[in-house]
């Protein structure tokens, strides 16, 4: 029989991280960037008070939190006992400890609103072997799970480095195999993560599918730039996703929004390096997809291979809609404005069609910075299905390398407002939508 100890308070730390990026108007950019970023431990180190008396320890569950024998039973069996409870319930991985947790399915719906303290550290087997017979893409897969918070200041890390070294796209002489997200969270709501750290997933590094109601917040996602595929925070179809104050550094894009999501608001979040913030890609296969309402409002990217991005493969259908960027900071990054609606990410070229996801009305407001390549601002939208509504304001992409910058525009209709350099090569015809997009900014999830 488990033995539960029941305790009023425990002895986790955690260190919250402020990120505010400023944009400072008529900012010279010889002063460099590192003053736009503010980074502040708030008040050294707070002691979490648990809400409720209810606290199970990992540790009186057969938890040996060495690293090195097998957690999953006793995070497993700790879950089980939490959400069969009523009431508030808080789970414990003590700091201090490492938990290896093999590939596991954490169902919900739970009796209990439950929070997972994260303190210490959890891995998952190094040898991608772990997985044989098993989903390639779970590691910790959350599902069906509302009222669930997890916070703490310890770690998630993914111990990647085998799963890429047998990447395709590492070496192409390897066959092409999905990789596990590390942290999956499939048809969630209330969620809360909050204030810990993610690090050298297999694959992506957390994803929300189908959830409703996500607060994402005081994050950090680290994995080194050639690691493929391992994206920050991926974002399908989901609705009602506020992503904020976070540092996301990976090998792939720092968010991705995809397939059937609305009313995403990103914002306060330091990239790079990575691929960037990325609507899509969208119409992979020819498939419908929706995404509008979206609004990323505040971000600092730099070093990044993409700044601003909207990616559509031809064939698609649907719409990328009603989205805002604003008040975004850039530094050496090589497309910082770009919707590309001939994206193709596979190994045959891919033929162009008809039929293409309609990219309409999507600002672009207050971005500054600068841009490693001579085309700062890249509209390439389709020939059958061109975008229209699209808004400029208050651009300002200087050369990284001192020389000239400018925009391309293919299909591309819209117009501009106050100071765009380089300047807006849009078409605008007597139809053309002339609106910036204006989203509520005031998004809580819950
Ligand atoms: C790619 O893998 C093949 C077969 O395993 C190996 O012979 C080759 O050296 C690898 N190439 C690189 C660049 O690592
Ligand atoms: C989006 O939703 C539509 C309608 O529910 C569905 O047909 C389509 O497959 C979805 N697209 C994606 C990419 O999930
Ligand atoms: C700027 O970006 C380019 C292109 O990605 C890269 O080659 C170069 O190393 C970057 N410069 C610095 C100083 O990081
Ligand atoms: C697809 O269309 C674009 C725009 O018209 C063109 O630049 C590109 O060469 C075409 N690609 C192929 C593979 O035909
Ligand atoms: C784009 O904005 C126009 C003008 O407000 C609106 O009529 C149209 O429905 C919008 N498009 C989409 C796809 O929401």
């Amino acid at each position: 029989m488990n033995k539960l100890r029941y305790s009023s308070s425990s002895t986790c730390l955690v260190v919250l991280i402020h990120i505010t990026v400023f944009l400072v108007p008529n900012l010279s950019y010889a002063e460099g960037f590192d003053s736009l970023l503010e980074l502040r431990p708030q008040s050294g180190s707070t002691r979490i008070r648990p809400r409720s008396k209810r606290v199970l320890f990992l540790g009186e569950f057969g938890a040996q939190g060495d690293g090195l024998r097998d957690d999953t039973k006793a995070f497993r069996d700790t879950w089980e006992l939490a959400c069969s409870f009523s009431g508030r319930t808080r789970i414990v991985l003590p700091a201090g400890n490492t938990f290896l947790i093999h590939p596991i399915d954490i169902a919900g719906p739970c009796q209990s609103k439950i929070t997972l303290q994260i303190c210490g550290t959890v891995v998952a087997p190094e040898d991608p072997g772990a997985w044989h017979g098993l989903n390639p893409h779970k590691w910790l897969y959350f599902h069906g799970v509302n009222h669930l918070t997890i916070e703490g200041g310890g770690a998630i890390n993914g111990m990647g480095q085998e799963w890429w070294a047998r990447s395709c796209k590492t070496n192409s002489t390897n066959p092409c195999k999905h990789a596990p997200t590390a942290i999956t969270f499939h048809r969630c709501k209330y969620l809360n993560v909050k204030n810990f750290l993610v690090v050298n997933s297999q694959q992506m590094h957390m994803a929300f599918t189908k959830c409703r109601r996500v607060a994402a917040s005081n994050l950090k996602v680290v994995a080194p730039a050639h690691s493929p595929n391992t994206d920050g925070i991926h974002i399908s179809a989901s609705k009602g996703v506020v992503v904020k104050d976070s540092i996301i550094r990976t090998g792939d894009d720092c968010i991705s929004i995809v397939s059937n999501s609305s009313h995403i608001r990103i914002s306060n979040i330091i990239c790079g390096p990575g691929h960037g913030i990325s609507i899509g890609s969208l119409g992979k296969s020819n498939s419908w997809s929706q995404v509008q309402h979206v609004m990323v409002d505040g971000a600092f990217l730099s070093n990044t291979k993409n700044g601003l991005r909207i990616k559509t493969w031809q064939g698609g259908s649907g719409f990328a809609s009603e989205i805002s960027f604003q008040n975004v900071v850039m530094e050496n990054v090589s497309n910082p404005i770009i919707i590309d609606q001939y994206y193709c990410d596979s190994r045959v070229p891919c033929a162009n069609q008809t039929l293409a996801v309609k990219v309409e009305n999507v600002s672009f407001m207050r971005i500054r910075g600068t841009s490693a390549t001579e085309e700062a601002i890249k509209f390439e939208c389709s020939d059958h299905s061109p975008c229209e509504g699209l808004y400029l304001e208050d651009i300002q992409l200087v050369s990284y390398s001192g020389g000239i910058t400018r925009s391309l525009c293919w299909e591309a209709y819209g117009f501009s407002s106050g100071f765009v350099d380089p300047p807006a090569c849009f078409s605008c015809s007597e139809s053309c939508i002339k609106q910036k997009v204006l989203l509520d900014p005031a998004l809580h999830p819950f």
